[in-house]
């Protein structure tokens, strides 16, 4: 099965998990790059004004894989800006898709990213990964948005995050695999 990989980092930790996974199932990994730099203003102005920043590589490279795998933080409960036109393609172009995050969690969850999704592309993810940096703080701190938005995963967060990703997307490919 033909898989892409394709990633948006702000601060590195989606990138991270999108490599090793990559590397673990020897698929493309292409890193998703703005036209123009992303700073926290135009974070919060494409949030709040739903923008879609021009990025490389092109979204139509999508239509080149059976399986798309987008990685990237979720923003103000929503999927970062910088992956939205490859949403769209996908719309357009159908292909399995899978979105996989590590997103901070401080507030419990980010319970309208499915809808989201099923809204920008026309279909249900086949495999949708929320997983939360405020369970892989240490039990004595206090989970707080500050702290989430700062913690940078270490070596064993990223073995942990990358077994469970992994099992996750194989058992998607060995089911299309059985088809
Ligand atoms: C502007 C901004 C908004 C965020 N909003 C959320 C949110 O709504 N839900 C959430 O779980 N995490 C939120 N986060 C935390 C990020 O998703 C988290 O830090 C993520 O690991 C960053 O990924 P990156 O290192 O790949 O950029 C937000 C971070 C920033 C900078």
């Amino acid at each position: 099965m033909k898989t892409i990989i394709i990633s948006y980092s702000y601060t590195g930790n989606n990138e991270a998990l999108a490599e090793s996974v990559a590397k673990e199932l020897s698929a493309k990994h292409y890193k998703v790059t703005t036209s123009k730099p992303l700073s926290m203003m135009t974070i919060l102005l494409d949030m709040m004004f739903s923008r879609m920043p021009k990025v490389d590589p092109l979204p139509d490279i999508t239509k080149e894989y059976d399986l798309v795998l987008l990685f990237g933080p979720i923003w103000m409960g929503k999927t970062a800006s910088p992956l939205r036109a490859y949403l769209s393609t996908l719309k357009r172009n159908p292909r399995p898709y899978g979105f996989i995050s590590i997103s901070g969690g401080a507030d419990g969850g980010n319970p309208k990213l499915a809808q989201e999704l099923l809204k920008r592309t026309g279909k249900s993810p086949v495999i949708l990964l929320d997983q939360h940096l405020s369970e892989l703080l240490p039990p004595s701190s206090q989970i707080t948005r500050k702290e989430t938005s700062s913690y940078k995963i270490n070596e064993a967060d990223l073995k942990q995050l990358t077994k469970h990703t992994l099992e996750a997307i194989k058992k998607i490919i060995e089911r299309k695999e059985n088809i």
